[in-house]
């Protein structure tokens, strides 16, 4: 099996930050943002991919410490910079990038509401936001299920909601799609892994979270009630965005159990 199998802690994997910088039609000329960059992966991606410069940050000190010395190992650290900065405290400046990159629930991390709205802020009119974030895609999903995935703390849209936010900060989505299951299997793969590992730095209580989530999404419905949607949205400029249309378009889902 192909997969996608570089150092990213999410499902998705370079393809989908491959294809968000071609659909942001990225170029040297071209800043990018990346919101909660984890081990810089994506970053130093779409540096060595498109030669634009990406400015990173991440919470975690040893997150941003790896991601340097992978840019210098890369040869790309005039392109690419990494910070510590808690993205609840996002405030750069308006209209600034060509595209925002929000992987690996990177809006869930930040709180969505008001990350979804700074970020229409920070792009240039015509700029890119492009995440992956987990979504439900039943109704009543299982208390267990919840559990793991919101830990007490974050909370999580359905695909309809989701496109109700963006649309409501002038962000037009110009792609959404679910990320494939053989996507999940690789991450949950290698975390396995990486929890088994005698070398493994992680905390004994987030390898037992981990261990635990992975049992929930294969033998507690979890599977069949959280999805990851990757979506890329283009920021409309004021004057050509169109007034609000009908609150429901949907067709009656009445008897299928997805969505409300
Ligand atoms: C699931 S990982 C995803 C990392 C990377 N985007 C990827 O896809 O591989 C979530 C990341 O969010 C970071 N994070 C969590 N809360 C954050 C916050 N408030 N501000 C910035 N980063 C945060 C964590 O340190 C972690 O690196």
């Amino acid at each position: 099996m192909i997969t996608d199998d570089f150092d990213y802690l999410a499902p998705g994997g370079r393809s989908f930050t491959i294809t968000s910088g071609l659909i942001s039609k990225l170029n040297k000329r071209s800043r990018v943002l990346e919101i909660a960059s984890g081990r810089g992966e994506a970053a130093c991606a779409l540096a060595g991919e498109f030669g634009c410069r990406v400015e990173g940050f991440d919470l975690d000190p040893n997150m941003v410490e790896y991601s340097r010395q992978k840019a210098e190992a890369l040869g790309i650290p005039d392109l690419v910079s990494f910070d510590v900065i808690d993205g609840r405290d996002l405030d750069f400046g308006k209209g600034k990038y060509n595209l925002i990159l929000a992987e690996g629930g990177a809006l869930t991390y930040i709180g969505r509401e008001d990350g979804v709205e700074k970020c229409a802020e920070l792009l240039k009119d015509n700029g890119y936001l492009a995440l992956t974030d987990l979504i439900y895609i039943k109704v009543d999903v299982d208390k267990r299920v919840r559990d793991v995935y919101e830990e007490g703390v974050y909370s999580y849209l359905n695909e309809i909601d989701y496109r109700k936010l963006l649309e409501r900060n002038g962000l037009e989505i110009i792609h959404l799609s679910m990320v494939p299951q053989s996507a999940w299997d690789r991450y949950y793969i290698s975390m396995r892994r990486k929890i088994s590992s005698r070398l493994c730095k992680f905390t004994q209580e987030f390898k037992d979270a981990m261990a635990n989530e992975i049992d929930v999404y294969y033998n507690w419905g979890g599977m069949e009630s959280v999805g990851y949607v990757y979506i890329v949205a283009k920021k409309i400029p004021h004057d050509r965005r169109l007034a609000a249309g009908p609150e429901d378009l949907r067709i009656s889902t009445v008897g299928s159990g997805y969505y409300q």
